[in-house]
């Protein structure tokens, strides 16, 4: 049996006829097809390739000396992120960052979103579609606190595996106890494709690097959209000053 169908593949690939050719070379079309249809595009909110990800995230990580702010990630406070404002005086470039989980904001138009039982129209500055959205949230105190050093729909970046999303800062988090770690649904499942995530489940991993350029609002920001080119645009360039700035 084995004999026959190794003897089969031989004849076959020496004989190479036209057909044969053919119909591999269709064959493998297919399969390049297949492959391109698998990997999905870069999101268009995604961080430039110039942008060295992993050495940002690395530099996040160890960038922990300026503690502004601490908040639990879950509401059993298992967990408590510090909000870091190391890198808030560089010459050309201001941000404050923190490492923490996911939970996953449903609000807007579509707030039913599966899973979501918490669901608000609104979102703090407007009613920003999460499915369409990159939006973060922040703890409700947090923002009033540092309210000098952010500006309402400001600017972030969100490292997640190792992927970069920039998105805005649309959001607060008013619940008791306030708790850190979430992004819009959009945000969620662009980090995390492969259908675990939605209304009722995020990331619980203390993994994912939050950088939020307070002074930058991105322009093109509707009460329910976002001009996503004009969001890459500012993200990159901001990206680009903090990756000079910590001699990446
Ligand atoms: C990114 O940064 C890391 C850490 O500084 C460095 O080792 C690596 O060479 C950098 N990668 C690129 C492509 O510059
Ligand atoms: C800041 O930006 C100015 C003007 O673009 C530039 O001349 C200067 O070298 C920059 N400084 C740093 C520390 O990157």
């Amino acid at each position: 049996m084995k004999f026959t169908l190794y003897f089969a593949l031989f004849a076959l690939a020496a004989v190479s006829s036209p057909v044969a050719l053919a119909s591999r070379a269709a064959r493998s079309s297919h399969r390049r097809l297949a492959r391109a249809a698998k990997a999905p595009a870069a999101a268009s909110f995604a961080a430039d390739p110039s942008i060295n990800v992993t050495g940002i995230y690395g530099a996040a990580v160890a960038s922990n000396t300026h503690t502004l702010a601490s908040y639990p990630t879950t509401p059993e406070r298992k967990a408590y992120t510090n909000i870091y404002g190391d890198w808030q005086n560089f010459a050309n470039v201001s941000a404050f960052h923190f490492i923490a989980d996911m939970d996953v904001d449903c609000d807007g138009p579509k707030a039913n979103c599966k899973g979501n039982r918490d669901g608000q129209t609104a979102t703090s500055f407007g009613a920003l579609d999460a499915t369409q959205v990159p939006y973060f949230v922040l703890p409700e105190r947090f923002t009033i606190q540092y309210k000098s050093i952010l500006k309402d729909n400001a600017l972030g970046a969100i490292i997640c595996g190792s992927k970069m999303l920039y998105g805005i800062y649309g959001d607060q988090d008013a619940d008791s106890p306030q708790v850190i770690g979430e992004a819009s649904i959009l945000i969620g499942q662009t980090c995390f494709p492969g259908g675990t995530i939605d209304g009722g489940n995020g990331h619980p991993q203390n993994d994912v690097a939050y950088i939020v350029f307070g002074s930058q609002v991105p322009t093109g920001i509707e009460k329910n959209s976002i001009d996503l080119h004009a969001l890459k645009a500012l993200g990159d360039g901001q990206m680009k000053l903090l990756q000079k700035a910590l001699g990446l």
